[in-house]
């Protein structure tokens, strides 16, 4: 459907990053919506919370899917394109206001796999990170932060608070094709072992001699780190 096109080529052979997850749940769909969708803004609610947060629901994607080494961060920059920040990601062929007329969008919307972003064999963003990008563009692109997120610290189960904060935050660089460091954050099996190991926890409290996780993202909110130290303190099981 779109013209192909140009650009966004990333990382080809380069390192085979560039990996994504295939779905993201939404911040409202577990379990109350505390499967952690945030950038750390808990305490400071946002009347446009109701809607999308660029902090809290759009720049988690870019991060975590596309702004990989060899792809679009800042050193790597394939085709002119860095997906960071706010500015980076709407300065190039970028159109507040009209989806279809970004560039960025057409990429993660082309049906020829071979033209596609994230590039193959990544999987393809879900329908529901593409219509969550979509709709932020065509609602104006605005670069809204600061948005509170549902977060219950008494939700510990892996299925409805430590699955979906992986898949939001960390499979797109830690996957069967991708998994850096050896850690695979996309099956049940590969959390639990970086969890019980320890690093999992260093990694997203920051501790000293890990280098901090997610890489390049916003520190995960002192909610979401309880979600997942208590779900590691009560064996890490796949519940
Ligand atoms: C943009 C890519 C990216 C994202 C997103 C990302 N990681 Fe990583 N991760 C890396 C890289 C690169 C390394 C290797 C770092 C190094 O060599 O020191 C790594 C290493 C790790 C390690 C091993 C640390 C160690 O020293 O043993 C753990 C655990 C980890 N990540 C967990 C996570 C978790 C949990 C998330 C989500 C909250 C996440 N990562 C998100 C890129 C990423």
């Amino acid at each position: 459907m779109r013209r192909i096109g140009l650009i966004i080529v990333c990382c080809i052979g380069m390192m085979a990053a560039c990996v994504h997850k295939s779905e993201t749940p939404t911040p409202a769909t577990n379990n109350g919506g505390n499967n952690g969708g945030n950038n750390g803004g808990n305490s400071n609610p946002n009347p446009a919370d109701t809607g999308i947060c660029f902090s809290r629901d759009i720049l988690p994607i870019f991060i975590a899917n596309c702004a990989q080494s060899g792809c679009h961060d800042a050193a790597s920059a394939k085709e002119g394109f860095v997906f960071t920040s706010y500015e980076t990601i709407t300065r190039k062929e970028f159109v507040p206001g009209n989806a279809d007329a970004t560039e960025l969008y057409d990429a993660i919307t082309e049906d020829d796999v071979s033209k596609r972003m994230p590039q193959y064999p990544n999987p393809a963003l879900s329908g529901e990170q593409k219509a969550l990008i979509r709709r932020w563009i065509n609602e104006g692109a605005k670069n809204t932060t600061g948005c509170s997120t549902p977060c219950d610290s008494n939700n510990y189960l892996y299925s409805t608070a430590v699955k979906p904060m992986m898949e939001k935050y960390c499979v797109g660089c830690h996957n069967g094709t991708v998994a850096n460091k050896g850690v695979r954050l996309d099956t049940y099996d590969g959390v639990r072992t970086a969890a019980v190991n320890g690093r999992m926890l260093d990694a997203i409290r920051h501790s000293a001699g890990v280098t901090p996780m997610p890489s390049g993202g916003a520190k995960l909110s002192d909610c979401q780190v309880q979600q997942v130290s208590k779900w590691v303190a009560a064996g890490a099981l796949n519940n």
